[in-house]
């Protein structure tokens, strides 16, 4: 096997990884001084070169993003950090903020130079509380400590604030409109968009606001210490550098895995973690996150990059993988995943509100073995009819795996029903 190539998890296996000392002692701190003397435009075009794409769920182009949030006009502007990590069998967030959270805030605070922003806020998930959360204000308080953060950063004039701001628990927090209404002390209900966030109008108190997630930021030390093109190189076509895979199910060893973007689920599987556990044969894959449609085992040796998972109709999402064995019953699997849709819709528009709840009824009738043939089909039919059809993506990411489910596992639900 090829040697692997760490950007992100480079120290997680050195002592107290997620501490200045051991941050600085492996070279951190020094594409900082780098970017401070680039013109924010400059580092905005490496973005782009990278071919890094937006590590929350959907992969949109950063440099793309930054250059809408540099072309507007309007100030102040802001860089708004996506740290709620919602998604079902996703967790890798939470390894960079404990683990190696000063490699994010370096790259946090290239960022909003780069986009001419003074005040950012971190907004974390409320269940973090107690470790990525705490992790992370004692990293930023040692880095304002040592002047990387506050006025006149190491003497380039530039002045940059970090808040961390607490969430309370609501997936839909996640979504990027529903947290910025959250930052502004709202309840979290997604807006309408246009004006999308990085447009004047659309973003924090209606300034030019580019969110992103806790990965794509603690890339950008990387990309400024060796450039785009090498970013670029490290992934697959259009999917610059690695990710973080966050692996669990049935297989040997599940954890957070940083392999090359495009990586077969296959190599993945036996590569990284070990093959399936003893007796167990793989059956499916949830391949980003549980809104992502279910993958059979032939479908393993699928590339994992966005774009590839995208014409295949299912999607990289937030690297959240879970490989299934051959005693999982998928209708008991779909029956957990909508529950959690169910209780987590805002309610905000009727197809989510009243959808989930339906799927979440339907398939509970069906594992308690009430269920009929049309209770089945009945789950397929309501999936369809949410897509694409509200403010925000939740109802399609509770559809996408309802529809897959039936679509490529139907034994299992036939197998629990009358008649
Ligand atoms: C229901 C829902 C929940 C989401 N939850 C998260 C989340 O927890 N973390 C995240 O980074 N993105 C989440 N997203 C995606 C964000 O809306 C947004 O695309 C992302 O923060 C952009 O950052 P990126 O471009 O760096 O990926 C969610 C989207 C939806 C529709």
């Amino acid at each position: 096997m090829a040697e692997r190539i760490k950007i992100l998890s480079k120290d997680w296996d050195k002592p107290n990884s997620w501490s200045l000392e051991t941050y600085l002692a492996s070279g951190g701190y020094q594409s900082l001084p780098k970017a401070l003397k680039m013109q924010p435009q400059a580092i905005v075009d490496e973005v782009v070169k990278s071919n890094l794409r937006g590590r929350g769920g959907a992969g949109f182009p950063t440099g793309m993003k930054w250059n809408f949030v540099r072309k507007e006009t309007m100030t102040p502007k802001y860089l708004v950090i996506n740290a709620d990590e919602g998604e079902p069998a996703t967790f890798k967030d939470r390894a960079i903020l404990e683990w190696s959270p000063h490699m994010f805030i370096e790259g946090l605070i290239i960022g909003c130079f780069a986009l001419d922003c003074h005040l950012t806020y971190v907004y974390c998930r409320g269940e973090f509380r107690d470790g990525p959360i705490a992790r992370c204000q004692q990293a930023i308080d040692e880095a304002r400590a040592k002047g990387y953060i506050g006025k006149n950063i190491l003497g380039s004039g530039f002045d940059l604030d970090i808040h961390v701001v607490s969430g309370a628990g609501a997936y839909i927090c996640g979504e990027e409109t529903a947290l910025l209404e959250s930052l502004e002390g709202r309840k979290g209900y997604p807006r309408l968009k246009p004006p999308f966030p990085a447009n004047a109008g659309g973003g924090l108190w209606k300034s030019p606001t580019a969110v992103n997630n806790v990965e794509t930021l603690a890339n950008m030390p990387a990309i400024i210490e060796k450039g785009g093109e090498w970013f670029s190189s490290v992934g697959c076509a259009k999917n610059g550098g690695t990710r973080l895979f966050a692996v669990s199910g049935h297989v040997k060893k599940p954890g957070v895995y940083e392999a090359p973007m495009g990586i077969t689920f296959l190599d993945l599987l036996n590569d990284y973690c070990g093959g399936m556990r003893e007796g167990s044969t793989l059956k499916a894959i949830i391949p980003g996150g549980s809104s992502a449609a279910v993958m059979t085992a032939e479908e393993a040796v699928w590339a994992s990059d966005f774009d590839t998972l995208k014409a295949k109709k299912t999607m990289a999402g937030s690297g959240g993988v879970v490989y299934l064995d051959q005693n999982t019953n998928m209708a008991h699997a779909l029956a957990n995943v909508m529950r959690f849709y169910a209780h987590e819709s805002c309610g905000q528009c009727t197809p989510c509100r009243e959808g989930t709840g339906w799927l979440s009824k339907l398939l509970d009738k069906i594992v308690s073995g009430k269920g009929e043939k049309q209770d089945i089909d009945n789950v397929h039919q309501i999936s369809r009819q949410m897509e694409q059809k509200t403010i925000c993506a939740l109802a399609d990411g509770a559809a996408m795996p309802a529809k897959s489910f039936i679509e490529k596992f139907r034994a299992d639900f036939d197998a629990l029903v009358k008649g």
